[in-house]
């Protein structure tokens, strides 16, 4: 039997994301009460579109005037292209005047992948004053799962994956279609608390396979938080080869 103690199971979607939900305003008010500032770092793909378009909705429980929205990846492409994220996160949460622009801190597309992880690093740099050899801390990271096993644009087979120490990383693979950028495996699993978020029958396989850690050199399962929190947040689709204790 599999224990999963952090795995949220809910019965359908909509529950999940209003748990996702609530959990983002205990996070933030509880960093803003600590800093004065609240740092979440999200995922692309389309899990998160419903949980944008509920913060959104409800955004008058959102401390957004102190909340600092970064990317946890992106695709190499321009800013307005369908498949980028940053137009994902703009068209179904920033951007309707929630937060002061320069909270959001999207991914730059400069005039190659390099140059865009270059420029967002030195953007963490900055904004989280990091010194040599420190990394980012986020308060909250989205993550989401490939039926691959990828997150984030960290791929099963990509060796920079799991050695990197750096914060940023540009990833160039011949199977993907856009060059990526995307934060490193150490960054991520600073982080205070870390979501995966992962709904639907297609991703049951994936899952169990990550939820039982058996194969540790997928990238989502080498999510392991130094000091921060992991949960799984699935529908019960997506947990359904899962064998829960009753
Ligand atoms: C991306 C994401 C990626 C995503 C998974 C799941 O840029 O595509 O960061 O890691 O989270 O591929 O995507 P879905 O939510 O669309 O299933």
């Amino acid at each position: 039997m599999i224990n999963c103690i952090n795995c949220k199971i809910f019965a359908a979607s909509d529950e999940a994301y209003r748990f996702i939900f609530n959990q983002w305003l205990t996070i933030a008010s509880e960093a803003i009460q600590k800093k004065e500032n609240f740092t979440v770092a999200l995922s692309g793909g389309k899990t998160p579109i419903p949980l944008f378009k509920m913060l959104r909705s409800n955004s008058g429980n959102i401390f957004w005037e102190n909340t600092h929205v970064f990317m946890v990846d992106e695709r190499f492409v321009p800013e307005n292209h369908p498949d980028s994220n940053q137009q994902i996160i703009r068209e179904n949460l920033i951007g309707h005047n929630l937060i002061p622009d320069e909270h959001f801190h999207a991914i730059p597309i400069k005039e190659d992948s390099k140059s865009s992880a270059n420029a967002y690093q030195s953007m963490l740099v900055d904004f989280f004053c990091i010194k040599p050899g420190k990394l980012p801390v986020f308060d909250l990271i989205l993550l989401g799962i490939g039926e691959d096993g990828h997150t984030a644009s960290l791929f099963p087979g990509d060796p920079k994956i799991m050695h990197s120490q750096g914060i940023v990383h540009s990833i160039n693979l011949n199977r993907l279609k856009h060059a990526r950028i995307t934060l490193t495996l150490p960054v991520l699993n600073q982080a205070k608390n870390i979501y995966f978020v992962v709904l639907g029958r297609e991703k049951a396989k994936i899952v169990k396979t990550v939820v039982e850690g058996k194969n540790r050199v997928l990238p989502a399962t080498s999510i392991d938080p130094i000091n921060g929190k992991l949960l799984f947040i699935l529908d019960r689709e997506a947990a359904s080869l899962l064998e829960i204790p009753e």
